[in-house]
């Protein structure tokens, strides 16, 4: 049965309440009639999902049109630039399926701060980026703060990185530039030095609910059951002790970072205003982060509840009110199986984000490189859906955060009770811990040696581009990181280079990480960018020089190629090889991916759905044998239909 029954999704007539005819009466009118417009479009929906969450909580319908008229007052704040964008994309709703490029960094580790990304521009062009994910830059707590995601205010920059008229100039450049900024937006939880809980502490019983608030350990101990542990060795445990509160509160995360309430309406709405004033500084899309915990049910492992998807449809709503133009994506690290609500499908239907991590196939890459062979990869891609229109998966080979082995529980308990095993393998193997590894990473929050969690460390050093000594051996971890980056390029509607990675740029190193605040082993892979890889970019007897230049070409080819665009249809391949992941796009193109060390010859006559047809490579434009496609020790090509 529908946890959502006759749940709406068409707009209908929009009955608007006073306060909100007098607003729209006084404004612009041409505003006002686009705005009456989206309401009736978003207001079934949105009074929907509110009254499933909030109907109970005395003066609703006060609370409610208090929501309304701060958002359309938002809305005609917006700033005229991106009000036309808004309109723009309005009339295009699928603009960001058109081939977008991420890149994901820090920044003060990439630029100094936000005029130093400014300075950077060009390169981010020349790369072929046109979304820039910069890790959180509101003004956090006192550090240690899981690197900005303990965030003190949401309504100002963190100082040391600039001010709200930084963040409109960079939001700006870049939007001249065509590239869309990105903004964490940490919806799960606070600072314990934003002001609410700081008036918690100080005995405000309003901003006390604005928490969870547990009571005794027997209490702590029931929920424990059944939660799961984030940060096992360096946060144990999910509450909190608050002296002056005599009482535990939630902390999923790290003890500073305290888990907001969502059963209060303020806390959503007090979230949902600060999101849209962001969008009017010109932020174009959120990371909503942490999304799977924002509603907490006893008896359960308070993840993906009904209700985290009623929040985030009527964040849907709202966004589409007042900054239509923006992008919402889940940050939902799970195994696949857990993901489609959040792009609004299954039982609480609508719609809700436009993208995604696809986390598994992430994870399963690894795996696969570690194992020299694709069965893994077969088992997530079999099982990722189609998604609804408009919708898109945000692959990635590295980002700030460690590889999460256990999102691929799912697939490995399919296969047999002792398959798990093979994530401590994977784990081990990119600690280096397995003779003949050339990996050099860590083992992230897995204190026995036996327990398996995530691994750290930059794509360069788990490639083996930092223990290579030979010429060959260079060559084949340079290929290894090919691999993973093609093979995110060609799946991806949003592909995501996590900086520093198109250089081949190694782990932070230990002299760095010794004046690191907070014991996170996570800094393993947030090193500042290397300005000397980076001056070699075009110097194509550098290993640096060698990845740029076939990252570029993997990027140029899919914006050169129509064949190659997500649009159409992902088809997982039979191949006679273990090792080979055969993939096809559409009628017109072939990705063919090698995860092992030795040489592997493929007739493509049997593989290919279209039947025999010629093919070009379509980075070298060399025609390729379809009888006997030769791969190369972890290559990763690309065919195309379309003659070169
Ligand atoms: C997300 C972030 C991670 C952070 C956590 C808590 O998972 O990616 O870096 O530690 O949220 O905010």
């Amino acid at each position: 049965m529908s946890v959502i029954e006759d749940c709406p999704t068409l707009a209908g007539e929009a009955h608007l309440p006073v306060v909100l005819n007098d607003l729209l009466a006084h404004a612009d009118a041409d505003r006002a009639d686009v705005l009456r417009a989206r309401l009736a479009q978003e207001l079934p929906v949105l009074r929907d999902r509110l009254s499933r969450l909030y109907s109970n909580t005395p003066d609703y319908a006060q609370w409610l049109n208090r929501v309304l008229v701060q958002t359309v007052q938002i809305a005609l704040d917006r700033p005229a630039e991106l009000w036309a964008l808004d309109l723009q994309r309005e009339a295009n709703p699928n603009w960001h399926l058109q081939g977008m490029l991420g890149y994901c960094t820090y920044t003060d580790k990439f630029a100094g701060n936000l005029a130093g990304v400014r300075e950077r521009i060009p390169h981010l062009q020349e790369l072929g980026v046109t979304y820039l994910h910069l890790l959180p830059f509101l003004k956090p707590g006192t550090p240690p703060n899981d690197g900005g995601f303990a965030v003190a205010s949401y309504d100002e920059v963190d100082p040391h990185l600039g001010n709200l008229s930084d963040l409109q100039q960079l939001t700006r450049e870049l939007r001249a530039a065509g590239i869309s900024l990105c903004s964490d937006f940490v919806l799960n939880h606070v600072s314990h030095e934003h002001t609410w809980a700081v008036q918690a502490r100080a005995g405000s019983a309003q901003h006390q609910s604005f928490f969870h608030w547990v009571k005794s350990p027997e209490q702590i101990g029931q929920f424990e059951k059944n939660l799961v542990q984030i940060f096992p060795n360096t946060a144990p445990g999910n509450f909190t002790f608050v002296p002056e509160v005599n009482a535990w509160t939630w902390t999923t995360f790290y003890p500073y970072q305290w888990d907001l309430n969502y059963a209060q309406p303020v806390v959503f709405s007090e979230m949902a205003k600060s999101l849209l004033q962001l969008a009017n500084h010109g932020v174009e899309a959120f990371r909503l982060d942490s999304t799977g915990f924002l509603w907490k049910r006893a008896g359960t492992n308070c993840m993906n509840q009904p209700e985290v998807h009623w929040l985030l449809q009527a964040l849907r709503c709202l966004t589409n009110i007042a900054a239509p133009g923006t992008l919402l994506k889940a940050e939902a690290i799970m195994p696949t199986q857990d993901l489609p609500p959040y792009f609004g499908l299954g039982p609480t239907q609508g719609p809700e984000c436009h993208v995604a991590y696809h986390s598994s196939l992430m994870s399963a890459s690894w795996v696969a490189l570690a194992e020299e062979n694709t069965q893994i990869i077969h088992d997530v891609l079999s099982h990722t859906p189609a998604l609804p229109d408009g919708c898109t998966w945000m692959t990635y080979v590295r980002c700030h955060d460690d590889i999460g082995w256990n999102v691929l529980r799912p697939e490995l308990d399919a296969r047999g009770s002792d398959e798990r095993s093979r994530l401590l393998h994977a784990s081990q193997f990119f600690a280096g811990q397995i003779e003949g590894s050339y990996a050099k990473g860590a083992a992230f929050q897995a204190s026995d040696a036996n327990a398996v969690h995530g691994t750290n460390g930059m794509a360069g050093a788990l490639v083996g581009l930092t223990s290579a000594h030979t010429p060959e051996e260079h060559s084949a971890a340079t290929s290894r990181l090919l691999l993973l980056q093609s093979l995110s390029l060609f799946v991806g509607g949003l592909p995501l280079i996590y900086m520093g990675d198109e250089l081949g740029q190694g782990n932070t190193t230990a002299a760095e990480l010794a004046v690191r605040q907070g014991p996170d082993g996570r800094e393993l892979h947030r090193p500042v960018f290397d300005e000397s890889l980076f001056a070699q970019r075009h110097d194509s007897n550098t290993t640096a020089g060698i990845l740029y230049a076939m990252l570029r070409g993997y990027v140029n080819a899919k914006k050169q190629h129509a064949a190659l665009s997500t649009a159409h249809a992902l088809r997982l391949m039979p191949t006679p090889h273990p090792s080979v992941l055969l993939l096809q796009r559409g009628e017109e193109a072939l990705g063919l991916f090698n995860f092992s060390r030795t040489h592997v010859t493929l007739d493509l006559n049997a593989s290919f759905s279209s039947g025999l047809q010629p093919m070009w490579n379509a980075l070298t434009r060399e025609k390729a044998d379809m009888l006997a496609c030769s791969l190369m020790p972890y290559a990763a090509i690309w065919l195309t239909a379309q003659r070169p």
